[in-house]
C-alpha cells in the first residue's frame, strides 16, 4: 500500500476546555500537534452550533505558525469559505452537499491560497470525487455522522478509506491526503494509517487525555508502520 504523505495529527478544538482555547491551543501546539482542526456548524446542515471566524482569527493572530484547518459544516458555503480565508485558515474543506457548485467553491478556496478539501459523510459515495481531484489537496473521511464530537468510528469506514487511497494512487493523485476525522483515537490510529489515511484529527481522544504530548508520542508510534 503506497502511503507517501507523511502522519498528520490535527487536534479538534471542539473537544477542548472551551472556557481555555487559547490554553488548549497552545498546550496542543507545545506537545507536537501538526494543524489545529476547527469545526464550524451552522445548526442548518448539521444539527449543531459551534464557533466563527473570529476564533480563527485569534488563534491565528496569537500562533501565525501552526496551520489551522477549517471543517465547515455549514450551508450555503461560500461567503464563510472568503471569511475563514481572510481569517487566516490554512486549510478549508466543506461537503459537497452544502455547495450548489462545488468546482466554484473549491476555486474559491484556491484563489485565497489555501488548501483545499472535500469532506466525505460516512454515506457520500467516492464517485462523487469524480472530477474534483485536480483541484482538491485532501479528502476528509467522515468516521462519525458530522456535528458532535465524541461518537464511535463507524466501522465499515477504514474499508471505504483503503478503496479511495487505491483509487487516488492508481488515478496519479497518490499526493492527495485523506484525513479522517470523528472517533479517532489512539487505539484505531494504526488500522486507519494501513487503510491509507495520513491525516488525523483527534477530538476527544486527544483533549481528554492527561498528557498531550504523551499522546502525540503515542500517536506517532501508532502510525509508524512499515
Ligand atoms: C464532528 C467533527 C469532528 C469532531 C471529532 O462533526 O467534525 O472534528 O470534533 O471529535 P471526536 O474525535 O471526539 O470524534
Ligand atoms: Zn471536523
Amino acid at each position: 500500500m503506497l502511503t507517501p504523505n507523511k502522519s498528520l495529527l490535527a487536534p479538534s478544538l471542539l473537544a477542548a476546555d472551551n472556557l481555555n482555547l487559547g490554553t488548549e491551543a497552545e498546550a496542543a501546539i507545545q506537545a507536537g500537534a501538526d494543524l489545529l482542526h476547527l469545526d464550524i456548524m451552522d445548526q442548518h446542515f448539521v444539527p449543531n452550533l459551534s464557533f466563527g471566524p473570529a476564533l480563527c482569527q485569534a488563534l491565528h493572530k496569537r500562533f501565525p505558525k501552526i496551520p489551522i484547518d477549517v471543517h465547515l459544516m455549514v450551508m450555503p458555503v461560500d461567503a464563510m469559505i472568503l471569511a475563514f480565508a481572510k481569517a487566516g485558515a490554512a486549510w478549508i474543506s466543506f461537503h459537497p452537499e452544502a455547495s450548489m457548485h462545488v468546482d466554484r467553491s473549491l476555486r474559491l478556496i484556491k484563489d485565497a491560497g489555501c488548501q483545499a478539501g472535500l469532506v466525505l459523510n460516512p454515506m457520500t459515495p467516492l464517485h462523487i470525487l469524480e472530477h474534483t481531484l485536480d483541484l482538491v489537496d485532501f479528502i476528509l473521511v467522515m468516521s462519525v455522522n458530522p456535528g458532535f464530537g465524541g461518537q464511535t468510528l463507524i466501522p465499515y469506514v477504514p474499508k471505504k478509506i483503503q478503496t479511495l487511497r487505491h483509487m487516488l494512487d492508481t488515478q496519479g493523485h497518490s499526493d492527495v491526503r485523506i484525513a479522517v476525522d470523528g472517533g479517532v483515537d489512539l487505539h484505531n490510529a494504526s488500522l486507519l494509517s494501513e487503510a491509507g489515511a495520513d491525516t488525523f484529527i483527534m477530538g476527544s481522544a486527544f483533549f481528554g487525555s492527561h498528557d498531550y504530548q504523551q499522546t502525540v508520542k503515542q500517536f506517532h508510534k501508532a502510525v509508524a508502520h512499515g
